[in-house]
């Protein structure tokens, strides 16, 4: 009997169980492989993460490691090394990592130098700024892997750029967008805007969980004095990331100034979609809600300095806006008033980007 082909595959963080739902998928179809998941335990509430499995029918993980919070080093360190003896039992043909975590670069490091092939998912996306971890993250994993998978043009620019092998990179979509589509007829029996007593285009909704946005006092508070004007006509409704839920606490804002902010816990992936598919506008400095909303059609207002998805610029209905209140609250009134650029889905943004990919890799690790 021939024997399967295996490929093990990496999760940890919220975004990257979205992302390989449907390669789990799609990867049904083919017998002649054996996939192995692996979660790092990076996130590990039920809120951001079991949800996401149940939701979006991923298997149980055929290893959990239980990481758990940390430093940036110790929890790279960690997964790396309870990651080794699985790879050397499981011998994989293939480890795939997706995204920009702290896990996916460790994952990417231990195959690496155990000469096991990489295949990353959402390959060259640079936002060139050295400063966020993703941006360390995503450049080691490319410069390690031998298949880039890549969401959006400025992407293979960016690898060319760094002297990566054309035959490496391979232009498939976005994987995100397989989940969205894959979950419309679900999403749209969400019953989040009853329970949350809002209604359809009458909300705007607010993510923030980066670092350098809330781990930063002085910054945390400016985006909050934002927020208390826009909150003054528009509802904001905040499910809140765990780190951003510590940070606020120790800021202590009067709860006068924001009492039409409605801060809920995370969501999970069907009600998240469904509310932001139904808000008027969306103030976040999310990666993945850039592109999901450009999908949507939703206007986004993005809360940082830079984005490493520039076709959601280009093409898609986002904005940047960094921390600058001026530009936010114009932009904000001009949606209020029904002005807002036009917008397009990006091309290959179509539902059928894992089915792209396992057709590349599958002919290429066969035995
Ligand atoms: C991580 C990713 C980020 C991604 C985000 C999605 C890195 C470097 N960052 O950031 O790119 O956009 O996930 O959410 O990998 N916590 C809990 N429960 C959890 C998970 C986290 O309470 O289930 C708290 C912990 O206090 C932890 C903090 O959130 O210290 C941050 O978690 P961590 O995984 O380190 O980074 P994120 O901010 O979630």
């Amino acid at each position: 009997m021939q024997k399967k082909s295996k490929f093990l595959i990496i999760v940890g963080a919220r975004p990257n169980f979205v992302k390989v739902a449907p390669l789990y998928d799609e990867l049904k179809k083919y017998k002649k492989i054996k996939p192995v998941l692996v979660h790092t335990g990076q996130h590990y509430d039920f809120d951001m993460s079991q949800v996401f499995f149940q939701e979006l029918k991923i298997p149980t993980p055929n290893y959990n490691l239980g990481v758990g919070s940390g430093s940036h080093a110790w929890q790279t360190a960690e997964i790396m090394e309870k990651l080794e003896p699985i790879f050397l039992k499981e011998k994989p043909d293939l480890v795939i990592v997706v995204g920009d975590v702290n896990s996916t670069l460790a994952g990417a490091l231990v195959a690496a130098k155990l000469h096991i092939r990489i295949a990353h998912i959402e390959a060259g996306l640079r936002s060139f700024d050295m400063s966020m971890p993703e941006e360390i993250n995503r450049r080691l994993t490319d410069h390690i892997s031998s298949f880039l998978f890549v969401t959006e043009p400025s992407g293979v620019k960016n690898l060319l750029n760094e002297g990566i092998s054309k035959n490496k990179i391979f232009l498939v979509g976005d994987i995100m967008i397989d989940a969205l589509i894959g979950s419309m007829s679900k999403v749209k029996k969400s019953k989040i805007l009853e329970k949350l007593k809002l209604r359809k285009k009458e909300y705007a909704v607010l993510t923030l969980h980066r670092s350098s946005n809330v781990d930063n006092r002085d910054k945390l508070k400016e985006f909050f004095g934002i927020f208390s004007q826009i909150q003054k006509k528009t509802r904001i409704v905040f499910p809140i990331h765990p780190r951003t839920r510590k940070s606020l606490l120790s800021l202590r804002l009067g709860k006068e100034n924001f009492s039409n902010v409605q801060i809920i816990k995370p969501l999970g992936y069907i009600d998240f979609i469904f509310l932001a598919s139904q808000a008027k506008f969306i103030l976040t400095d999310s990666g993945g809600i850039q592109e999901e909303t450009t999908f949507l059609r939703v206007p986004c207002l993005t809360l940082r300095e830079n984005t490493e998805r520039p076709i959601t610029i280009i093409k898609g209905t986002n904005i940047l806006c960094g921390g600058d209140k001026k530009k936010i609250l114009k932009y904000v009134n001009e949606i209020t008033k029904g002005k807002y650029k036009k917008s397009q889905i990006p091309s290959l943004w179509d539902g059928k980007t894992a089915k792209r990919i396992l057709e590349i890799l599958v002919p290429k690790l066969i035995k």
